[in-house]
């Protein structure tokens, strides 16, 4: 795939016009989740419609840009807005731009999402760590011929999500008394939410939040050898026998008061990240 990596090349040399930074960390922040992305300073802004290879996001509640810079004194690249399935896009248009964080120097991959809580336990605002994830997106962004110089043709997925990042996020979250859950997220492709039957099945395969996004990139972010750390804000309660209609402007609102506390504990994470 001579393509992909002719693609990234050319999103890294426009973006090294203006950039001249090795970011540490990439991150992808979700639906209602861009505020972690006003902390970056010294910040260089980059429209996605300026970026070679890259598609337009056309989700509400997402910006669409990359913005380089720092976050608590660690370089950084973050997408502020992401691309969904649902909006008509390939699984490797949707990853590219992970592929374009590794490729100017990121080792590590934050990624936040807005999703449904399916744990009874599970409360409105609730962040959820992501300890591990079911792939239920009908394609997969590796599908095709393998370029052995991004990744394995098989990449492993016994341990997707960092150990080491997750305790620290744990530990930290402890240290901030902000309270957490930790849980295991399924990925769907929307754009339509679930039936009760749907959420009924995807709580009895093990998931305890459901959202449209996070797991193409993360298998990309691992095929390329990233460390990983994910977390959900739990913006709707998705339990079978009590559920009502959904209502996106009430998901975005609630995401951005889970990303206040999220945009701390992000924050403090990246100052203790080695
Ligand atoms: N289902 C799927 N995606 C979501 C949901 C949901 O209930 N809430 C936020 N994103």
């Amino acid at each position: 795939m001579q393509d992909l990596a002719d693609t990234i090349a050319k999103a890294v040399g426009e973006l090294r016009r203006r950039y001249d930074g090795t970011p540490k960390v990439g991150m992808i922040l979700g639906t209602g989740l861009g505020g972690v992305g006003e902390a970056i300073r010294d910040r260089v802004e980059f429209p996605y419609g300026d970026i070679p290879g890259f598609p337009r996001s056309t989700s509400p509640g997402h910006a669409g840009r990359l913005v380089a810079g720092t976050f608590e004194g660690v370089p950084v690249v973050a997408m502020e807005g992401r691309f969904h399935s649902y909006e008509g896009y390939s699984l490797r248009e949707v990853t590219f731009p992970v592929r374009v964080m590794k490729a100017l120097g990121a080792e590590i991959l934050i990624v936040t999402n807005a999703a449904g809580g399916m744990n009874p336990q599970y409360d409105l605002g609730d962040l959820m760590l992501i300890e591990d994830h079911i792939n239920l997106m009908p394609d997969n962004p590796l599908r095709g011929v393998n370029d052995d110089g991004l990744g394995p043709r098989f990449p492993d997925m016994s341990e997707p999500y960092d150990r080491k990042l997750l305790k620290l996020a744990q530990d930290t979250a402890r240290d901030l008394a902000i309270p957490f859950q930790k849980g295991v997220f399924v990925a769907v492709p929307g754009p339509n939410l679930e039936t009760r039957a749907e959420y009924r099945m995807l709580r009895g395969m093990g998931a305890d939040a459901v959202g449209m996004s996070t797991v193409p990139e993360v298998i990309v972010a691992r095929h390329a050898g990233m460390r990983v750390l994910a977390f959900s804000v739990i913006t709707d309660l998705c339990l079978p026998d009590a559920l009502e209609p959904a209502d996106i402007d009430k998901i975005i609102a609630v995401a951005k008061a889970g990303g206040e506390r999220l945009e701390k504990l992000i924050a403090t994470v990246l100052a203790k990240i080695d």
